[in-house]
């Protein structure tokens, strides 16, 4: 009988039936003179079976794991007792390469394992892509953004012409300017940060949800946050493809209680000195001052410091927990967020601003997210306390000229999300093509 083409994804229905797929050789075993074959192509992976005279064949015997193939036979549903992807297997009847792989004498077999060197690993990132971990990161990476589009449909959906849409925007400031026109809006867009960071969680190019909110004040933008993190998590868990990625990616993973821990930067600050959490002493250049035996001298924090990636990473991974920080001073911060009004007892030279960072365990800060200023004397006096010419942004002043309302919003790093949903140690696992500082190959 004909075989009918299908892919691996698609085979359930063709149980008995003679069908032809397409792919590559993912694993290869020869036992006693039977080939195995798990062939993958993308939408699934498939095990097959050949024996007897197609087994026999100079192909057969010199066939490499990464080869395309065609395979053509009966789809058999698996006896009790045997597992293999799907639950069936494919008795290959007739066969053939498409094009060969180099084999076991390969980079790709030889160099490249999970424990290979990093450099080696990137170098060979359009192969380790074949990977089941890597391009199981990748689809969960796919799931991912489509599920935070389905949480946000209620909040970002605007009706264009009549027609359904989704606005993107390429920044912030831009979001701002949306809000008296559309309402909410949020945008799904790379960012470029031409930053000397060699972390876990730095890259150059990044994929940037952004989201812009009008007439909420402080605790809605952190309930917004918190709801968009939490509502994607629920998405993702209830479609079993996702689940499944998440689960065998990250064992371990349960959705997060809410709410959320919130814990103000003095707070903050305060839970570090306690926890014994130090960070390097700098100089006025920000470098760090070393001791006469060249020890890198370590120094409680203060209300005032910034909290380093390495000290925030300790707290979260000691909280366990996602943590709003909250209330950072402005000294620290981006000249557009909205300042506190000073409390009894505040410091006299610190302002404080209604910012936060939601920090996840393993990743820390994933969300970056603050109210805007939206009086304009107070925006003009930010300016000039920046030393920022004000000329420029005539357009981002006006919004607060024209009709100014409270407003905030928020950025997440959608790789930093997927580090922390997918238990990844690096962001860089999280990127098609990951880029940083000195890394634009392939
Ligand atoms: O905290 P950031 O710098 O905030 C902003 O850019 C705001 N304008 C966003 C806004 O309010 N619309 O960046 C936001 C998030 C961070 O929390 C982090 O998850 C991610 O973007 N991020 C990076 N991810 C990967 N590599 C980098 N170099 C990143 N820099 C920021
Ligand atoms: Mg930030």
């Amino acid at each position: 009988p004909k075989a009918s083409r299908a892919k691996i994804s698609q085979l359930t229905n063709l149980r008995g039936q003679r069908v032809r797929v397409f792919g590559w050789v993912h694993r290869l075993r020869d036992q006693k003179g039977i080939i195995f074959i798990v062939l993958r192509d993308g939408t699934g992976y498939l095990q097959t079976v050949l024996s007897g005279r197609v087994a026999q064949t100079y192909a057969a015997l010199t066939l490499t794991i990464e080869s395309t193939v065609e395979l053509n036979g009966t789809l058999q549903q698996l006896p009790e007792g045997k597992t293999a992807p799907g639950g069936h297997e494919l008795i290959v009847d007739y066969w053939r390469v498409i094009g060969a792989a180099p084999g076991a004498d390969d980079a790709f077999t030889n160099r490249l394992n999970e424990k290979s060197d990093p450099s080696i690993q990137a170098d060979l990132r359009h192969l380790v892509l074949r990977g089941e971990n890597a391009s199981g990161v990748l689809r969960l990476r796919s799931y991912l953004l489509s599920a935070f589009l389905e949480g946000g449909a209620t909040l970002f959906k605007l009706d264009y012409y009549g027609q359904p849409a989704f606005l993107t925007q390429s920044s912030q400031l831009y979001l701002e300017t949306c809000l008296p026109s559309l309402g909410d809006v949020f945008c799904v867009q790379e960012s470029f940060r031409a930053e000397n960071s060699h972390t876990r969680r730095h890259l150059s190019e990044y994929t940037h949800l952004e989201a812009e909110l009008a007439f909420i004040d402080f605790n809605d933008l952190m309930a917004h946050i918190e709801e968009i993190i939490c509502k994607t998590v629920d998405i993702l868990l209830a479609n079993p493809i996702s689940a499944g990625l998440i689960k065998s990616l990250n064992p371990n993973f349960s959705a997060p209680s809410r709410p959320f821990i919130r814990l103000n930067y003095v707070e903050a600050i305060n839970w570090l000195n306690e926890h014994g959490i130090q960070h390097p002493e700098e100089d006025t250049d920000g470098n760090p001052i070393k001791d006469s035996s060249g020890q890198i001298k370590m120094v409680d924090h203060q209300v005032g410091d910034d909290i380093a990636e390495a000290a925030e990473r300790q707290m979260t991974d000691i909280i366990g927990k996602p943590v709003f920080l909250y209330g950072f001073p402005a000294e620290l911060k981006a000249f557009y967020m909205k300042r506190m009004p000073k409390k009894p007892g505040d410091s006299e030279k610190l302002t404080f601003t209604e910012s936060c960072d939601l920090l996840m365990p393993n990743v820390g800060e994933i969300v970056g997210g603050s109210m805007r200023i939206s009086d304009e004397e107070e925006l003009l006096a930010a300016y000039k306390k920046e030393g920022i010419d004000s000329a420029p942004y005539y357009w981002y002043t006006d919004q607060r000229k024209y009709g100014t309302t409270e407003h905030g919003g928020y950025g997440l790093g959608v790789e930093r999300f997927l580090a922390w949903l997918a238990n990844r140690y690096t962001v860089r696992e999280c990127s098609l093509y990951p880029r940083w500082p000195g890394r634009a190959t392939p």
